[in-house]
């Protein structure tokens, strides 16, 4: 069998009709959502809910690819067949959380750098040989009085350059996320001022380490009001914006966008992918625009779920619904 090129995968991570899983949380961050359903943060109880995520029956008529983190590309489902072997069978790739993290950047308090590249090569090698296809490295912004530093914005781009190349070289498609906070009391132009800012230093990082733009995957958080914004702008303004902004970054040969929901609602964040949609096929643009959720594909899921093996079914129902309609978002054809 010939080994798909970097391109196709890409390609093929962002096809009609599909997106991503993210459900790569880290194992704190994973505990913090069971906690919330009142389901304690064991191996056992994480291995549980991954399994209902992975075995949901006809996830993969909507879902590409899924993406793990660390302990879940090496463990076994409930059922004891291993995740990237489950997720092989829905026909969906298996991807792989690379960064070890966002760390507080030196001398800029409040402010964040993700971390992870020292000894990268070699974890890429191992991913590889457990079946991953693509990878995921998520740099944080925060908006607020005189933040982001420069500092902040050119130590994220050079190192999502860093990880890219990498990952290129490896043979495993690069999803490049850097994640514009909607925490804060910021309007959807201050989010549009630093969303520009921070994509145009991505990009020009990527060129400078040589990245193959065709084969990687952008994951943008939208243009948007802050969550504590007085005024926050209607979904027609984050469609226009969000489009505008990635008009003015993102190079035509990038085959996909796949957004982030970052603590958006579940159908908030649907509405406003299909908004974008609609006017991205008016206006003949270059990308899919698809999604990449953690939060708003999982959420409803977790919330019937609670940890209750007889609650199993109506999640995986909750999930495939929201995969289904995020797929429709995808196209342009969300109308509920
Ligand atoms: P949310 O969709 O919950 O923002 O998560 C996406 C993600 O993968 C964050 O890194």
């Amino acid at each position: 069998m010939n080994t798909p090129s970097l391109r196709e995968t890409a390609r093929a991570m962002v096809a009609p009709g599909k997106g991503i899983l993210a459900m790569d949380e880290s194992t704190p961050t994973c505990g913090k959502r069971l906690e919330a359903v009142g389901v304690e943060n064991t191996e056992e109880n994480r291995i549980a809910y991954r399994s209902l995520l992975l075995g949901t029956p006809g996830l993969g008529d909507y879902i590409s690819g899924a993406i793990l983190y660390d302990e879940t590309l090496r463990q076994q489902s409930a059922e004891g067949v291993s995740f990237p072997q489950l997720l092989q069978q829905q026909g969906i790739m298996p991807g792989i959380k690379v960064d070890t993290g966002a760390k507080e950047l030196a001398l800029h308090a409040g402010e964040k750098v993700t971390e992870g590249l020292d000894g990268l090569r070699e974890r890429l090698e191992e991913y590889r040989g457990f079946g991953a296809r693509f990878c995921k490295w998520r740099a944080v912004i925060t908006i607020g009085e005189f933040k982001p530093s420069i500092a902040c914005l050119q130590a994220n781009a050079h190192a999502l350059a860093r990880y890219a190349a990498l990952c290129q070289e490896a043979g495993l498609v690069p999803i490049v996320e850097p994640e514009v906070l909607i925490n804060g009391a910021h309007t959807l132009e201050t989010s549009y001022d630093v969303t520009v800012e921070t994509q145009r230093r991505v990009f020009d990082q990527l060129y400078r380490q040589d990245v193959d733009f065709a084969g990687m995957v952008l994951k943008p958080s939208m243009v948007i009001s802050g969550t504590d914004c007085p005024q926050r702008a209607p979904m027609e303004e984050v469609a226009e914006q969000t489009l505008r902004c990635l008009q003015q970054t993102v190079p035509a040969a990038v085959p996909g966008i796949a957004f982030l929901s970052g603590g958006q609602g579940d159908e908030e964040a649907t509405r406003h992918l299909n908004a974008m949609n609609l006017l991205a096929r008016e206006r003949a643009l270059p990308w899919r625009l698809t999604f990449s959720f953690a939060r708003a594909l999982q959420n409803p899921a977790l919330k019937i779920w609670q940890g209750e093996p007889a609650n199993l079914d109506p999640a995986r129902k909750a999930l495939l619904a929201r995969a289904r309609l995020n797929a429709l978002a995808s196209s342009g054809e969300y109308n509920e």
